[in-house]
């Protein structure tokens, strides 16, 4: 369908996921990282256990309160709940609307450094996305990421693929009327000072509304999904809080046009608790441009949630991931009281961290 046959339908979506008050809940781990979660409560990467935690999650009574929306993996998105409903009727029944990683993954980028990639996943994407959109997703998110080092990446190579990457992506879904999240991730390995993230953040998120524009991608129906402005982790100069939050939304203020509805960041390796303090800092300045600052967390929702179902204990697990969401809607209105709920402050970045 010609884009401008969903315009308004995509509108409305982005601006509904966009809400103040509500985020995302990231839950599109492939399988092969969900089987490294699994395999932390000694469970078996099997479908069961997957269909047994996703089938956990979805079925949170009242988590459509703090959560607009869920972003899952091809196989949740075609796969029916113990109970035999399908699982987007769950999210739907929950207020929560179903969308879809749609990327396939990261490749080696030839002709740039050593560690650079792209995102690959663009062959067939409009008619796949159109069979996404026939089972009940209404929106996608396709991660790119950068990394930054002493050695000169990212690259103008590596930030010029993957912009374009994104912006040909966003078009594409567009045309089947998925919300594109467009993910240029920065990833957090590295010892550069959090005036060098800052810069080059500026620079790739500049060059991914560049290549929006060039794409004709309809910015009103997007949302960004960018990593917070901050140093390395191997950065000896550690940033306070209200640091890290004053560069994040100057970063996005020199870069994110204010036609778009949202920006829901990644916790990227953030603690749980360090996400929320973040987010609600973030959301406590001024800002020059109305566009709603959320989140599209995956490990800091999930990490005590899954820890306290354990493979078994629902209740558990389900209240630990209220608690969460809770925690960050209370974020994205600056009203969040640090401390007042309970989170797991384990670490949670992994160097070279595959999603
Ligand atoms: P994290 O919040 O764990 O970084 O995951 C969010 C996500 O969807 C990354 O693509």
């Amino acid at each position: 369908m010609p884009l401008n046959y969903y315009k308004e339908e995509l509108k409305k979506t982005a601006e509904s996921l966009a809400k103040s008050g509500k985020g995302i809940l990231a839950v599109d781990e492939s399988t092969k990282t969900i089987g490294k979660r699994l395999a932390s409560i000694n469970l078996e990467n099997t479908e069961t256990n997957r269909k047994a935690y996703r089938g956990m999650l979805f079925t949170t009574q009242g988590l459509g309160q703090y959560i607009s929306g869920a972003i899952l993996f091809e196989e949740t998105l075609f796969q029916t709940h113990s109970d035999g409903e399908l699982m987007v009727k769950k999210l739907e029944k929950l207020g929560i609307i179903p969308g879809i990683k749609v990327d396939k993954g990261l490749k080696p980028l030839a002709g740039g450094g050593d560690i650079e990639t792209f995102c690959s996943g663009l062959d067939g994407l409009v008619e796949r996305s159109s069979d996404y959109y026939a089972q009940g997703a209404r929106f996608a998110k396709w991660r790119a990421v950068l990394q930054i080092t002493n050695n000169g990446c990212p690259s103008k190579l590596s930030i010029k693929e993957n912009a374009w990457g994104l912006a040909r992506y966003a078009r594409s879904v567009q045309e089947s009327g998925l919300v594109p999240i467009i993910e240029p991730e920065i990833l957090m390995d590295g010892s550069h000072g959090i005036n060098k993230t800052a810069a080059i953040q500026e620079e790739v998120i500049k060059e991914v509304y560049m290549a929006c524009k060039t794409n004709g991608v309809y910015l009103e129906g997007t949302l960004l999904k960018p990593s917070m402005t901050i140093e390395g982790a191997e950065c000896p100069e550690k940033s306070n809080p209200k640091t890290i939050a004053e560069q994040t939304i100057r970063t996005m203020e020199r870069s994110v046009p204010a036609a778009v509805p949202g920006i829901v960041f990644l916790s990227g390796g953030l603690s749980e608790e360090a996400a929320s303090v973040y987010l609600n800092l973030m959301n406590k300045i001024k800002r020059k441009a109305t566009w709603n600052i959320g989140f599209s967390y995956g490990r800091a929702l999930q990490h005590s949630c899954l820890k306290a179902w354990d493979g078994k204990n629902i209740t558990a697990g389900q209240n630990a991931l209220l608690a969460r969401a809770q925690a960050n809607s209370e974020a994205s209105k600056g009203c969040y009281l640090e401390g007042s709920q309970p989170s797991s402050d384990e670490a949670l970045f992994v160097a070279g961290y595959k999603y």
